[in-house]
């Protein structure tokens, strides 16, 4: 899909960090853009930054109302939708054992079902968009969680939420095979944003706001610095793979070892299936 001067685009999570990325890249592009966070008075001030293209509105993904009215404010603003990026998330670690439960709602509902909720808001604008212009497209924002296990810290729940982006993103990607809106999911490494500092803006009901120490954010600034990559080349891949039309777009080489173990195993549990299944004297069979 040609990103150019009559597309429009949406970022939710667009206030900071490879959202924000996503943005200037778009704008460079020749695109408007419209940025949405649960920020609003972040995102207002960096689309003033970046010019008149830009638009800044406040979005909470965990509240369907708050997206309709975006998705209104949006099409009122811009006449349509070509692309939105379905970009909002947070990360927190922990494992399933040890998580607060209300972090693990937290989590879903903005990693999964703000995602759903997010393009439930769009596909009006975006069906509306690919009849009158032949085409329109979602991307989500996965993650190098969405296709394997990273060697980070423990971070099982925040790495489910990624597995479902994937899921979502392919079996939206069949349902709307008859429809000129497609569907794209883009799987970054590690990149240097401010991710880690999610609970900063973290809703009462899952807990309230609570500021990472300095000394600790200013740590984890500095190792994503050295290890994560920079958003701005994250997000030209990203654009590039959409621009190229492509499913799945993934930004760090990284990615390829773990993903080809997980993709390893899968071969190994079927070929282990098909001895098993000799053994008991049942053909194999390809159902699809
Ligand atoms: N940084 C990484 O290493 C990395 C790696 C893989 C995937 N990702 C994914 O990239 C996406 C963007 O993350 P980032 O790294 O740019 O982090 P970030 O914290 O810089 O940006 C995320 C933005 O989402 C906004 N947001 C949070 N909750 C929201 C809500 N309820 N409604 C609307 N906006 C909300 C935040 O205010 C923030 O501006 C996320 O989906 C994340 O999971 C990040």
């Amino acid at each position: 899909m040609e990103i150019n001067s009559e597309t429009v685009a949406v970022v939710t999570g667009g206030a900071n960090g490879i959202g924000l990325a996503l943005g200037e890249a778009l704008i460079g592009r020749g695109a408007r853009v419209a940025l949405a966070d649960i920020n609003g008075e972040r995102a207002k001030s960096v689309a003033a930054a970046l010019g008149e293209r830009a638009g800044g509105y406040a979005c909470d993904v965990t509240d369907p109302a708050s997206l309709a009215t975006l998705a209104d404010a949006v099409v009122g603003d811009f006449g349509g939708v070509d692309l939105l990026f379905v970009n909002a998330g947070i990360a927190l670690g922990g494992t399933v054992i040890d998580i607060a439960p209300e972090e693990v709602q937290w989590l879903y509902d903005v990693n999964v079902i703000g995602a759903v909720s997010t393009v439930r808001a769009f596909y009006p604008a975006l069906e509306a968009r690919s009849a009158e212009k032949g085409a329109a497209r979602i991307v989500f924002t996965g993650s190098e969680n969405s296709v394997g296990l990273p060697a980070l810290g423990p971070a099982s729940v925040y790495t489910s939420t990624k597995h479902a982006i994937l899921g979502i993103a392919d079996a939206l990607r069949r349902d709307l095979q008859e429809t000129k809106v497609t569907v794209a999911i883009f799987c970054p490494g590690l990149t240097a944003t401010r991710l880690w500092d999610a609970r900063a803006l973290r809703h009462d009901r899952y807990g309230g706001p609570v500021k990472m120490p300095e000394e600790e954010g200013a740590a984890m600034d500095a190792h994503l610095k050295a290890a994560g990559q920079d958003p701005a080349l994250t997000a030209r891949i990203c654009l590039d793979g959409v621009a190229q039309d492509e499913f799945m777009i993934i930004t760090d080489p990284v990615i390829r070892t773990f993903a080809e173990r997980r993709h390893g195993e899968v071969g190994e549990a079927l070929d282990r299936l098909d001895t098993r299944l000799a053994d008991y004297g049942i053909a194999s069979a390809d159902g699809n």
